[in-house]
């Protein structure tokens, strides 16, 4: 065997091992949990592909459950591994980490992609990336799996029973307004970029529905994914406001990193973070702390610390026995919904990439780049 071939296998089994840590101990609430997304929820596929937006090596993950850095874009859990445990179900491996066996994948499935975006071309200067629509293919793929090797009815109501989680759009912006790829900002003005990006996760929400998907959280852009400067400026996340009750103590500086707010040189190796990430918000400059991580999804299950999906939380969803698809959406995702296309949250993103693209040096563009991924 090559050696490369040996290496990649092992790297596979880490991640594999990892990524099943917890086992199964009750009967889960749902069936499985499907991810969908960027950096926000990337658990470990962008470690196959050739491309900046990695989180593979220390200090990332330092305080996983294995200490051992995954690929996740955090100190420890992402939103999706808590809420994961409270589904009753292992953590959800990602798609690119497991062999393609049908038993690895019944509880679930993590297609997402740090520096993915909505638009295909989103995130393309970091280098490969797996796109919202070519996650939705792949999750086609895996159906289609499940249908042979279930049947038909048994790999529908699977689905149909199962939650979907999608976090994107936050490259989409960043890519297209802070970098100006493509003349976008001659193509659309902001609103209907908005419109447009709306449109592209409706049909990807309604493909997904056509293949019996029900249950969605939609998050729309990541809750805090923006430089934290700027959000403290602006800040209406609860999180920020009462940050003290919380015990973060350590608001505007990232815990790993290094400059002004940790924020011009990205995380590269441990000596570059601070010892303890628990009073800290960030972890790096773009990506919360395993701490808030853990509130953030809380958040979602059942509103514990502040209500933060709309219509209702997934705990509700989940008791719900609607026939139609629920979609919960959570903070900034009001941007995906065209009634509110002028949603404020929504202009202050807008404000944060106009405002930072003008700060923009070629020397900074690029390690701005990878930290928004
Ligand atoms: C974006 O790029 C186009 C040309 O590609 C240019 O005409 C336009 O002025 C740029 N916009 C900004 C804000 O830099
Ligand atoms: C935060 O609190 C810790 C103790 O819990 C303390 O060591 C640290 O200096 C504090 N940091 C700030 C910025 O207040
Ligand atoms: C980090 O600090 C918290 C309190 O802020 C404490 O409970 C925890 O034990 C500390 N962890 C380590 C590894 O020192
Ligand atoms: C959103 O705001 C812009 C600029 O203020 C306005 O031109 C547009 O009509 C508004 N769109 C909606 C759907 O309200």
């Amino acid at each position: 065997m090559d050696e490369n071939v040996i290496l990649k296998v092992l790297a596979m089994w880490t991640l594999f091992s990892s990524c099943f840590a917890s086992s199964l101990k009750f009967p889960p609430v749902v069936p499985a949990l499907f991810v969908i997304g960027d950096s926000s929820v990337d658990c470990g596929t962008n470690n196959f592909l050739g491309t900046f937006a990695r989180a593979n090596h220390l200090p990332y993950g330092r305080d996983f459950d294995t200490h051992q850095p995954t690929g996740r874009f955090s100190n420890g859990r992402i939103p999706v591994d808590y809420l994961a445990t409270r589904l009753g179900l292992p953590l959800v491996p990602s798609y690119l980490g497991q062999a393609g066996d049908v038993q690895d994948m019944i509880h679930g499935v993590n297609y997402a992609s740090a520096g993915a975006g909505i638009i295909f071309s989103s995130g393309s200067e970091l280098g490969q990336h797996i796109s919202f629509a070519q996650q939705v293919q792949q999750f086609t793929d895996t159906l289609q799996q499940f249908i042979i090797s279930m049947g038909e009815d048994a790999a529908t109501e699977l689905i149909s029973d199962s939650v979907f989680y999608i976090s994107i759009g936050i490259n989409d912006y960043i890519h297209y307004y802070l970098l100006n790829v493509s003349n976008v900002d001659n193509l659309y003005l902001p609103w209907s970029f908005n419109q447009f990006l709306a449109s592209s996760v409706r049909q990807e929400i309604k493909n997904l529905y056509n293949l019996n998907v029900r249950k969605v959280v939609l998050t729309g852009l990541a809750p805090i994914g923006c430089a934290p400067q700027y959000l403290w400026q602006y800040g209406s996340m609860d999180i920020l406001k009462n940050h003290e009750s919380y015990g973060f103590n350590v608001t505007n500086e990232a815990c790993c990193g290094y400059g002004k707010y940790k924020g011009w040189i990205m995380c590269l190796s441990p000596e570059m973070a601070c010892s303890n990430a628990s009073n800290h918000i960030w972890w790096d400059q773009f990506h919360p702390t395993d701490a808030v991580n853990a509130i953030l999804a809380d958040n979602i299950w059942n509103g514990q610390h502040t209500k933060m999906c709309h219509p209702m939380n997934l705990e509700d969803m989940h008791k719900s026995k609607a026939t139609h698809p629920l979609i919960v959406r959570g903070p900034l995702s009001a941007l995906y919904a065209s009634e509110n296309i002028n949603d404020t949250r929504t202009e202050v993103i807008l404000r944060i990439a106009m405002q930072t693209k003008r700060r923009l040096t070629p020397n900074t563009a690029s390690s701005l780049i990878s930290r928004f991924a």
